[in-house]
């Protein structure tokens, strides 16, 4: 018999560093998890430790290994997927960090937008990157760390710094410093990359002052991109898939053809449609970006960008106390018949799309004296369902095509009130898989393709099984009018703070 392969999944997320293995059916055999510190220097402001996150992902690899217990040699490849745009500059000479990685949730660089918008620029970038003029992309966090650092500028003009996401970053580390690569969809996230072109775009970097030899090399997000240095494993394993964590749930939800859809419920949500070889630029307020490039061949995607959804539940326990466990949620939302037309906005860093509002801010509406803890609860719940609608309405829009299938995953959507409100408020059939893992999965999938321990695409469809199917099953009448007092909810939420 031959020896069993594994393909090892990185996920290197917002609160936590994972490992998970994968077996040749696709399945998840061990995982290792790893927390690490949110620091919050100001209001708005959001950073990590690069060097805390690369320890996080080395203690998940490691336990990941241990509870494994599969020889080495039989793991033929590494899939590296990410929080997407969180920032790291580091210096080439010493290979540490120059300043604190910015995380993608950070608004410090709002006004630099502002600016660049007034100025008249929001066309250049939709039209080049695909992506809208906000602080949520990598662009203006690298100007800043540039602007911030003392003598960072002139090291960077000297050649002396690495700017990377943080797929960059871990294969800086992973292979000992002798690589410093990223893939086509973690590059179409920066504001500097021409998703037209495949090139980092002198214009752009102009305009953001980005030296280009700060830029990584960009590759195939399936396909060897390098080898771990002997130090970590002692033999030398490829690094053969990296994708965007979203992108990588897309390819990891099996959403392969145009058309195809899913959405992810983890602190924020992330709506992404595979629209094929062909971009197609939003009107509607999502961003245009590259769900991954095989064989320098990219496939596109159009993306709504959601920056709170779970972490709302996160909120009514942490800070409300209104809730123990996020588990609770479901019986709660249920034991009431409905909202009694509360709605709560959760704006807490601004709105990502279809809105794009650095300065809203969450707000509950519609209280009477018989509001009670059920409401707010459900209707916080309810909110992940309504911003999700708000998405898919702008994406059905601008690719001219009917979602009559959406399939989910992700910590939230384990929530079956959730799921069928979703589908209800939709008017949608809710696909949700078995292994909810799909981030990992989908970069072991792109890593396992490239190194032939899937030999196509037909083994990793089979590898995808449904779990559940939630059938739309809410009166038109109700729908409409519930989402009509959800918009007037959002009105309320915008443009709050001077
Ligand atoms: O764009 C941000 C996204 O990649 C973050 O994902 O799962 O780390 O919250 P997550």
């Amino acid at each position: 018999m031959s020896e069993a392969n594994y393909v090892l999944a990185l996920d290197q997320g917002t609160t936590s560093s994972r490992a998970i293995l994968f077996d040749q059916q696709g399945l998840p055999v061990a995982t290792g998890q790893q927390e690490f510190r949110q620091i919050y220097p100001q209001p708005g402001w959001v950073e990590h430790d690069p060097e805390e996150i690369w320890q996080s992902q080395w203690q998940s690899i490691q336990a990941c290994l241990a509870q494994a217990n599969v020889p080495i040699e039989q793991i033929k490849a590494i899939g590296i997927t990410n929080q997407r745009e969180t920032t790291v500059v580091w210096d080439r000479r010493t290979g540490k960090a120059i300043y604190n990685a910015i995380v993608w949730q950070c608004r410090r660089t709002a006004d630099v937008c502002d600016r660049l918008r007034a100025q008249g620029f929001t066309s250049t970038f939709q039209e080049k990157t695909g992506l809208v003029l906000d602080a949520y992309f990598s662009g203006t966090k690298v100007g800043w760390i540039l602007d911030h650092v003392p003598g960072a500028r002139q090291d960077a003009e000297a050649g002396h710094l690495a700017f990377g996401t943080i797929d960059s970053w871990l294969i800086y580390k992973l292979t000992g410093g002798k690589k410093h690569v990223t893939d086509y969809s973690n590059a179409s996230r920066t504001l500097l990359y021409n998703i037209h072109t495949l090139q980092w775009d002198a214009d752009l970097l102009n305009i953001l002052q980005v030296p280009q030899n700060m830029c990584p090399t960009v590759v195939d997000s399936s396909g060897i991109a390098g080898y771990t240095d002997t130090q970590w494993f002692g033999n030398e394993i490829p690094i053969a898939g990296i994708a965007g964590d979203q992108q990588a749930a897309l390819f990891g939800q099996g959403c392969w053809t145009p058309g195809t859809a899913k959405n992810t419920y983890g602190t924020g949500s992330f709506l992404l449609m595979n629209t094929g070889e062909e971009p197609v630029p939003s009107h509607q307020g999502l961003v245009t970006t590259i769900a991954w490039g095989i064989n320098g061949q990219v496939t596109y995607a159009l993306e709504g960008s959601i920056f709170i959804t779970g972490a709302v539940v996160q909120w009514l326990r942490d800070e409300l106390q209104l809730i123990h466990d996020a588990k609770e949620t479901e019986d709660i939302a249920l034991s009431v018949p409905d909202t009694g037309g509360v709605y709560v906005v959760p704006a807490f860093v601004g709105l990502g799309a279809p809105y794009w509002d650095s300065y809203a801010r969450g707000t509950i509406v519609g209280l009477t004296r018989g509001s009670n803890r059920a409401h707010i609860v459900r209707a916080a719940l309810e909110s992940i369902a309504y911003q999700s609608r708000d998405v898919l309405e702008a994406m059905m829009k601008d690719s001219g095509r009917q979602i009559s299938m959406l399939r989910v995953d992700g910590g939230a959507i384990a929530n079956r009130f959730l799921a069928q409100f979703q589908a209800d408020l939709l008017n949608c059939t809710v696909e949700r898989p078995q292994v909810t893992e799909t981030t990992a999965m989908g970069a072991a999938f792109l890593a396992g393709l490239a190194t032939g321990v899937w030999p196509g695409f037909e083994p990793l469809a089979q590898a995808w099984k449904r779990d559940a199917l939630f059938y739309p099953s809410m009166a038109e009448d109700t729908r409409d009018h519930l989402y009509q007092q959800w918009q007037r909810a959002v009105e309320r939420a915008k443009n709050w703070i001077e």
